[in-house]
């Protein structure tokens, strides 16, 4: 309730670094939103740098949001401040002053997630008339429609992402950040098609998704997690790099929901007895085994990001 967050803002320090004039922003219209989070477009006056107004994404909490949410979000404030790669997302400011919303103020991605915009790629090839098109099993209601149209994806795109997914994921294991919820809902497009990495550290319910089990500790993205993970909590950049496989296999299928058909409560004994997801149709032989690697049970096994990346690089331009 207000008291609480109140009481929590007037412990919180302004690092005066990073701290926005909250005057200085013209929220615009809201992204997404969870259970307890919410996403804003905002212009923001002369931020970082920028004079005038610049595009931005703010990152703030809901009415009801408890102390827990605030952590999340304070938490993901200071990892944010400590990062800086062309893959991953960036932090442009926050207001964190007494009376009124904390707000982060990060980098604005104009197509969106990565997962929706796979998704909205799909529907390119015939034409776009949502009035003479029936309701199908596939449409996705968290879909945001404001975004830019996609183009067409191209197999030369689907590399070019893995390569800069794992471009930045091979920097955030240098800083010795674990992200724990690698997924193509939490990778945004920025224009000239750049990914960024987003929704590291603790904030995961920003978006309404099945992807998140529910569970007395929060919603956990079972389908994306290593058997490590998922058995004993142990998070590390090895249970990332299995995440980035399933990452892939969303990224050929543009945008799927992994192991379809597959209870999560039968899940974990299926992984451990050897199970996993087929070659998806247009995946070639080479990029299955690269996801098949990030799968092995044992996590010393799988390959490290900056092997990915290589892997990535040499496959773009054996493609051209
Ligand atoms: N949705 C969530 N975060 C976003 C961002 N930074 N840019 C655009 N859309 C978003």
């Amino acid at each position: 309730d207000m008291i609480m967050l109140n009481n929590h803002e007037s412990k919180l320090a302004a690092d005066p670094k990073w701290e926005f004039p909250r005057n200085q922003l013209i929220i615009e219209q809201t992204l997404g939103e969870g259970e307890f989070g919410r996403v804003l477009r905002a212009r923001a006056k002369d931020i970082a740098g920028q004079s005038g107004y610049t595009t931005v994404a703010v990152k703030t909490l809901k009415e009801d949001a408890r102390e827990g949410e605030l952590n999340d979000l304070l938490s993901e404030y200071e990892l944010l401040k400590e990062v800086s790669h062309p893959n991953v997302i960036r932090l442009l400011g926050a207001s964190t002053t007494p009376g009124g919303p904390v707000y982060l103020i990060i980098e604005f991605a104009q197509y969106g997630s990565l997962r929706s915009y796979l998704r909205r790629s799909r529907q390119i090839k015939t034409e776009c008339r949502p009035q003479f098109t029936a309701p199908s099993e596939d449409c996705d209601p968290h879909q945001n429609y404001d975004h830019p149209t996609a183009s067409q994806v191209t197999p030369k795109d689907i590399l070019s992402f893995a390569w800069q997914i794992s471009n930045g994921m091979s920097y955030l294991s240098d800083v010795k950040l674990v992200h724990r919820d690698l997924a193509a809902r939490n990778v945004l497009l920025a224009s000239g098609k750049i990914c960024k990495i987003s929704d590291f550290g603790l904030t995961r319910d920003i978006y309404e998704d099945d992807a998140y089990f529910k569970r007395s500790k929060g919603r956990v993205p079972v389908k994306w997690m290593a058997p490590e993970s998922l058995s004993d909590h142990i998070y590390t950049s090895k249970s990332d790099v299995w995440s980035f496989g399933i990452l892939i296999w969303e990224l050929v299928t543009l945008g799927a929901s992994p192991y379809p058909g597959v209870p999560v409560q039968n899940l974990f004994h299926l992984l451990r007895q050897g199970y996993r997801m087929e070659r998806p149709e247009n995946c070639s032989p080479v990029l299955y085994k690269v996801m098949r690697s990030c799968w092995h049970i044992d996590p010393t096994e799988r390959p490290e990001f900056s092997d990915l990346a290589s892997k990535f690089e040499k496959m773009l331009g054996d493609s051209v």
